[in-house]
């Protein structure tokens, strides 16, 4: 078969912090299939970079005292720390805020101005006449225009889930500056991504996307495109577009730019890359975008439009991933369960978390639990019990019989089987199907246990004259785990490395893994420790905040009063509530608070929205009862009608608990 040239992209994360568990899930899963294929003897290019433009990084640095090249320069050192020490190899890591990018994304825009597809018109927006600064929605804060909550965000409000424009909140104010915003005109350019409908429809179906994701898109493009802003005003931090003094390419212009940057970045440095070959119209080479669910718009429409624009060839594939939970739940600062690379670093492998995140990848959009319990039991059981235990049971006879592997192999039809399943494993990683492949691989390592375990060469080694005999199965042994090594390099390069120090060979998955024969091997180290559980006990305390932090914490809407105002018996007898069965969850494109709850109240449905999405996973709540008020008038919402309401309860942020009844209760029947 004929090398396939394959370029491969991580999502450019975001140079205002630090890289944590959640982003880490991306780059490793990204990491493993890149190091699949080049072990398979690809070409394989993986491209990264920090993104490194917006207003949120200019006003982290300003907040700093430092410059946002500075700021960006620091995050990246960090960011490629972090990657470096969880075993992520990039072949280039670079940054959008560079000359490649600056070129790249005038090229395109122009490419796009030229045929037509920029639109420019005045929009109207809230300016701090302060800081002398547009503002985004989240940069206003106000008084709910509906429940009266104060310090509420421009969009909606957390505490009663209403959705609104800033211009209806009560007592409205810059969140950078506190100066009351006026409203102000401005030029803004806009790429007519309506113009690309019918290519999007054709390329949204083409085999590019997983399932789930084009079915996702097939909702918006039948509800029709909208044209994207794609232009900012000074002050901002990034490129100003060409011939527009004073306008800049929103971020999200340039960032997925940044991986033709990054790359052709790399191509400048290296004799073997050439940018056109992967990039030209007609390219042969295969192009892959790893991201999260929460970026596919951005990679499923603005991006392949804007590449076929300036006729540059699309994506082969763009591979969404859901996202990380701890412990069932979303992270959280106060949990101690936002974990930041570096504070795992300081008290666990990396190889642990490649491990387990493999252990559960699919190529599915779900969203991915990372059980601290589960974790530290599976690593052990594994790594510990049973891949590095085949190793250490046999090593050491072969040393005391000379150090070299029998000349024959004994058993050759239990190492076929182990050869055997070299295809099925490697086409588990080429799908992305990475627990389907430890499953099978851990499924071997069950079988070398056993072969061990029934032959106990420590029984035989008491006896003169089976010196033979113990060397044939500890060598056996020995090429199992040589075998089963080669199939986990992708997931444990670490422990890859380890283990050829101590089998003196290459682990080579070009080829279907053949035993090692009268093969020199050398003393056996301990490759990895047991977890022990008092490690990530410190790791999760060291990751809450310190010290309460009163200036960040936001102050919470006032607290209600001790003594609840009466009400008649009648008044409550008209509050109709009900049973209601969650039949299903969902997050609202756009909006930062809300899930849309579909509720069966016992024959009927009802689309309800709840701001709980900062407490609630949606696939948490599907198949869950609580409390709904049946009786409440319909209300419009930005997303839709909202036929009712759910019942929780809590200050708002991760502290909602949505009501839940006892077992039993049905849905539909009345609350007394
Ligand atoms: N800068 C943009 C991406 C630009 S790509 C041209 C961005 N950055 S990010 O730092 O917020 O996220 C980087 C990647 O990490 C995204 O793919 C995002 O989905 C992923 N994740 C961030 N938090 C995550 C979890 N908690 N779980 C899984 N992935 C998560 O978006
Ligand atoms: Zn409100």
């Amino acid at each position: 078969m004929p090398q396939r040239k394959i370029l491969v992209t991580s999502a450019l994360p975001y140079a205002n912090g630090p890289i944590h568990l959640g982003h880490l899930m991306e780059y490793i899963q990204t990491d493993i299939w890149v190091r699949f294929q080049k072990a398979r003897g690809q070409q394989c290019t993986y491209v990264c970079a920090d993104d490194a433009h917006g207003t949120a990084i200019m006003l982290k640095a300003e907040q700093l005292g430092i410059t946002s090249e500075e700021l960006i320069g620091q995050v990246n050192t960090e960011h490629q720390r972090d990657f470096a020490d969880f075993l992520i190899a990039f072949d280039n890591y670079y940054s959008t805020h560079s000359d490649e990018n600056r070129e790249l994304a005038a090229y395109i825009y122009k490419a796009c101005k030229l045929k037509g597809h920029i639109a420019s018109r005045n929009i109207t927006q809230a300016f701090d006449p302060e800081k002398e600064l547009f503002l985004a929605d989240r940069f206003i804060k106000g008084t709910c225009p509906n429940c009266k909550s104060e310090d509420q965000y421009g969009d909606n409000c957390e505490v009663c889930g209403a959705t609104y424009s800033p211009t209806d909140l009560i007592d409205p104010k810059s969140a950078i500056s506190g100066a009351t915003p006026i409203t102000k005109e401005s030029t803004h350019f806009f790429f007519k991504l309506p113009d690309f409908q019918e290519f999007l429809e054709e390329w949204t179906r083409s085999g590019t996307l997983q399932p789930q994701v084009a079915n996702k898109l097939a909702e918006w493009l039948e509800a029709g495109l909208q044209e994207w802003d794609i232009s900012r005003d000074a002050p901002y931090f990034g490129f100003e577009i060409p011939n527009e003094p004073g306008k800049y390419f929103y971020v999200w212009l340039d960032a997925p730019i940044g991986y033709l940057a990054s790359f052709k970045n790399l191509c400048d440095k290296s004799d073997e890359l050439d940018f056109d070959e992967y990039w030209n119209k007609d390219s042969k080479a295969e192009v892959y975008h790893f991201i999260g669910k929460d970026i596919v718009n951005f990679h499923a429409l603005f991006w392949p439009a804007l590449l076929s624009c300036a006729d540059f060839r699309t994506p082969s594939a763009v591979y969404a991933h859901g996202f990380v939970t701890v412990d069932g739940k979303k992270m959280s600062k106060s949990r101690g369960t936002f974990i930041m690379a570096r504070t795992y670093l300081d008290h666990l492998n990396p190889e642990y978390l490649r491990y387990y995140f493999a252990a559960k990848l699919t190529s599915h959009v779900d969203d991915l639990d990372l059980n601290l319990h589960d974790f530290a039991a599976k690593v052990n059981a594994d790594l510990v019990g049973k891949l590095v235990n085949i190793a250490s049971r046999c090593a050491g006879f072969v040393k005391k019989s000379g150090g070299n592997l029998s000349a024959e192999v004994s058993e050759p039809e239990l190492l076929a089987q182990f050869a055997e399943k070299s295809d099925a494993i490697a086409e588990a990683y080429e799908h992305r199907e990475f627990s389907k492949a430890i499953r099978d691989i851990m499924h071997l390592a069950d079988i070398a246990n056993q072969y061990i375990a029934d032959k106990e060469p420590w029984q035989l080694a008491k006896q003169a004259g089976n010196e033979q005999q113990v060397l044939d199965i500890c060598s056996n042994g020995i090429n199992m785990f040589y075998i089963l090594m080669t199939y986990l390099s992708p997931v444990l390069p670490d422990m890859a490395r380890k283990t050829e120090e101590f089998l003196n060979t290459k682990l080579d998955w070009s080829q279907v893994p053949q035993p090692l024969v009268k093969h020199a091997i050398n003393k056996f180290k301990p490759m990895i420790s047991r977890i022990d559980p008092k490690q990530i006990e410190a790791m999760v305390q060291d990751s809450k905040p310190k010290t309460a932090e009163p200036s960040k914490a936001k102050p919470k809407a006032k607290p209600k009063p001790e003594t609840p105002t009466e009400i008649e018996y009648d008044d409550f007898a008209k509050v109709d509530l009900r049973i209601a069965k969650i039949v299903n969850a969902e997050h609202v494109e756009g909006a930062d608070k809300l899930l849309r709850l579909t509720l069966d109240i016992g024959g009927q449905q009802r689309q309800v929205f709840a701001g709980i999405k900062s407490a609630y996973q949606p696939e948490q709540l599907i198949g869950r009862l609580t409390l709904t008020v049946a009786n409440l008038k319909p209300r419009k919402m930005k997303f839709g009608m909202s036929e009712g309401m759910v019942l929780a309860a809590g200050p708002g942020g991760k502290d909602i608990w949505l009501l839940q009844p006892d077992e039993g209760a049905q849905p539909g029947m009345r609350v007394m």
